[in-house]
């Protein structure tokens, strides 16, 4: 792997996962510094892609720090609502968001729907630099259906209403079990591969 990639930036103010993508990224050699102790500034995702988001934070956070950036955007996307709640995901029942509130509107929402298939999208972007014309990106999507009462206590977000073809939620699995089959875990594999590649 280059050795460019030794020290990465990772675009997130979110503290579980930068521990998430250290202990996902160690093993490879790659050391992870939060950005919010480089002093990177907030930015807008105003788009509604996650790949468009997660290129602004990347690009972001390579411009202000001059290392290269990893960046990551993801969300819950429902068939039968044209694959919202997508990159509203975290605030899809508004502000402050709240898990509770938006699994609340999310069931109010399929009330009497037919089709409850769903899918978790992860997607990773890496910058080189700021102005990098093709950083590194990695897919990552986890298929299942939206039930309407809670199971299981691990995880986050939507995940005790996420049913999967084995029949349990993805609340019900531990975290390494999470992470073999995840979007999330998928997507980092992926991104594994393509620095592999460079
Ligand atoms: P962000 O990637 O930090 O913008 O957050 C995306 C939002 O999507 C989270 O706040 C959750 O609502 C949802 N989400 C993303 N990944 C997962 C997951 O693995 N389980 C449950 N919810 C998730």
């Amino acid at each position: 792997m280059n050795t460019a990639f030794h020290k990465l930036v990772l675009a997130s103010n979110n503290e579980g996962k930068c521990r998430e993508f250290a202990q996902l990224l160690a093993p490879f050699g790659i050391e992870i510094v939060s950005q919010a102790s480089l002093g990177v500034t907030e930015v807008d995702e105003p788009h509604v892609t996650f790949i468009e988001n997660a290129i602004a934070k990347a690009r972001h956070a390579s411009r202000q720090t001059g290392l290269p950036a990893l960046a990551d955007d993801s969300g819950l996307c429902v068939d039968a609502f044209n694959g919202a709640p997508g990159v509203l995901s975290a605030r899809y029942a508004g502000e402050p968001k709240s898990d509770a509130r938006n699994n609340a509107l999310l069931i109010e929402r399929l009330q009497g729907a037919m089709e409850r298939s769903a899918y978790y999208v992860c997607v990773l972007v890496l910058t080189r630099y700021a102005n990098d014309p093709a950083p590194l990106t990695a897919f990552g999507r986890w298929f299942g259906e939206i039930i309407d009462a809670p199971r299981g206590e691990n995880g986050f977000g939507y995940d005790p209403y996420f049913l999967l073809p084995d029949g349990r939620t993805a609340a019900e699995l531990s975290p390494e079990e999470k992470n073999a089959v995840s979007h999330r875990g998928k997507a980092v594999r992926r991104m594994i591969a393509e620095l592999r590649e460079i």
